[in-house]
């Protein structure tokens, strides 16, 4: 059983994608972590995020590795838990900027194929309909507006305790929207056997019941 779950950041992607997945009893691959590994490397190494023949030397010497746990996936860097690492803008920018590179995106899809053939499992991200997983037997697009996207992300780090500027966080997400749309490699976009899903409106919560019910209907 595979389902792709795909949509632009901030959509609650992941949240429904855990939800569906302990329903489903699936693994759940969250792949935007994978990129968000290699924009740290990156980062750390002052390799630049845009140069694709640099990030490929960079990714022969170095070990990116998911461990899926009960409680959820960690990402491994060089056998160093860097979970905590990655969750911020700065990284998010730098992840959206190597997901241009198509050395990276071969390496990393390489690694969501094996773990898809090996385990039934949720995976969400924004090729992975239409290209990770073209034979998924389920796909969602999940989308929102830019603005209920970044109120949610502002509301997220203000709850965290974390300074935020709700002008900055849409700016940042209407550029990682552009970026992750107008690549010439698997740009982000609706697969043509997927179910669209508009979650303007809707708290996390109802986007969640939502889903389940579609799947559900869908499953039949
Ligand atoms: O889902 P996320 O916000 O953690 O993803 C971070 C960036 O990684 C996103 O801006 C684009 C890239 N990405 C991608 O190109 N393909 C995926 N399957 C997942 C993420």
């Amino acid at each position: 059983m595979h389902i792709a779950i795909d949509g632009p950041s901030g959509a609650g992607k992941s949240t429904v994608a855990k939800a569906l997945a302990r329903e489903m009893n699936c693994i759940y691959l969250d792949t935007g972590a994978m990129y968000r590994t290699v924009g740290l490397l990156a980062t750390r190494l002052g390799v630049d995020t845009h140069d694709d023949k640099a990030l490929a030397k960079m990714l022969k010497n170095a070990k990116i590795e998911v461990k899926l746990l009960p409680e959820g996936q960690h990402m491994l860097l060089n056998g160093e838990d860097v979970e905590g690492l990655i969750r911020n803008e700065t990284i998010a920018m730098a992840a959206s900027d190597v997901a241009v590179c198509p050395s990276v995106r071969k390496i990393l899809v390489d690694i969501q194929r094996a773990i898809a053939e090996e385990n039934d499992v949720v995976m969400d991200g924004r090729d992975i309909g239409t290209h990770v997983l073209p034979n998924a037997e389920y796909k969602f697009f999940v989308t929102a507006s830019p603005e209920v996207r970044a109120k949610r992300r502002y509301d997220q780090l203000i709850k965290n305790g974390q300074e935020a500027d709700y002008e900055q966080v849409l700016t940042d997400v209407k550029n990682r929207d552009y970026q992750d749309t107008h690549r010439a490699e698997s740009p982000l976009q609706v697969a043509e056997d997927a179910v669209e899903v508009n979650t303007d409106g809707l708290t996390i919560e109802e986007e969640v019941s939502l889903l389940m019910a579609m799947t559900g209907q869908l499953l039949g």
